[in-house]
């Protein structure tokens, strides 16, 4: 589908663009004419300082992220919006990954919308799929996992939650903003009754410099032994799926850390049968 909204001479025009994981190269190509007409950026500090070879020159470019509660309140960034959105004015908000998934994007549309001002999302490879290729690690699996649940880990052990239907849960749960918190989440599965030796990942840096996947299971992750290896960001996977990571092609695929050797068996280690997919597995 083709665009149907174009800045003009006498509107401003703002787009809401998702960055992707963090390589400049994951930005789709939507994305990247978005910025290189924008006369001005707003984008997210953690984003890699590679983006910015991707800016014009003649750009105004304002980085504006957060990290852990800190940095730009999301106020000024509204207000930074409202005051660059003038007529004849590109204004690209550029965001880590994607912009509706844990990302405000539907709050800066919201404000958009209610101050009239054309705008346009441009979605973003989101972290949930930059860790799943950068560590291998299928998010769904045939015969092993057929549903995919997305949490955010800050705020997950103050929430009311369904603990004992999580510690249930057969399929692969992803979680957003939970490096710190997931000793905590994990310690509430395992009095729930979930499996002591149920894997889990922590994907650290997907597709930055750096990048680290640690795997252990739910009760070395209860007694705080999956620690964060970089100053991340990082996304923490838990189901049978990451029995079934595919063989790394590239170094940079390899997983780094291992706590629990079983939980790592190459495809070629484990039974054809099992890697092949004509016999179902059932989640372990
Ligand atoms: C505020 S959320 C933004 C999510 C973003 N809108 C998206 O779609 O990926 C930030 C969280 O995304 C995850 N994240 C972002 N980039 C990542 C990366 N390159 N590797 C691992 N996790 C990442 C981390 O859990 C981090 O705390």
């Amino acid at each position: 589908m083709s665009r149907t909204t174009e800045p003009s001479s006498s509107q401003p025009f703002v787009s809401l663009v998702g960055a992707g994981p963090g390589t400049p190269d994951l930005l789709t190509l939507r994305g990247l004419q978005a910025l290189q007409r924008a006369d001005v950026i707003l984008y997210d500090a953690l984003l890699e300082p590679d983006f910015a070879a991707l800016f014009r020159e003649e750009a105004l470019a304002l980085p504006v992220g957060k990290r852990c509660g800190g940095g730009t309140p999301q106020e000024h960034i509204h207000e930074l919006l409202l005051t660059h959105a003038k007529p004849g004015v590109h204004v690209v908000r550029l965001k880590g990954g994607d912009p509706l998934l844990y990302g405000r994007g539907g709050e800066e549309a919201q404000l958009l919308e209610a101050f009239g001002i054309p705008f346009e999302i441009i979605p973003g490879v989101s972290a949930l799929q930059g860790v799943a290729s950068a560590s291998g690690i299928p998010l769904t699996h045939r015969g092993v996992s057929r549903e995919l649940r997305v949490l955010e880990g800050h705020h997950l052990l103050d929430d009311t939650v369904d603990w004992e239907e999580l510690a249930r849960f057969k399929g692969t749960l992803a979680l957003f903003m939970a490096t710190r918190s997931v000793q905590g989440i994990a310690r509430r599965m395992l009095a729930h009754g979930a499996n002591p030796s149920h894997p889990v990942a922590l994907v650290e840096r997907a597709f930055c410099e750096g990048q680290v996947t640690t795997i252990s299971t739910l009760a070395l992750a209860a007694e705080g032994h999956l620690c964060c290896r970089t100053e991340g960001p990082g996304l923490v996977l838990m189901g049978a799926v990451i029995h079934e990571r595919t063989r790394p092609f590239a170094s940079h695929f390899s997983v780094t850390h291992i706590h629990d050797p079983a939980t790592a068996l190459h495809r070629s280690e484990r039974s054809p049968r099992a890697a092949g997919g004509r016999g179902e597995r059932r989640a372990g």
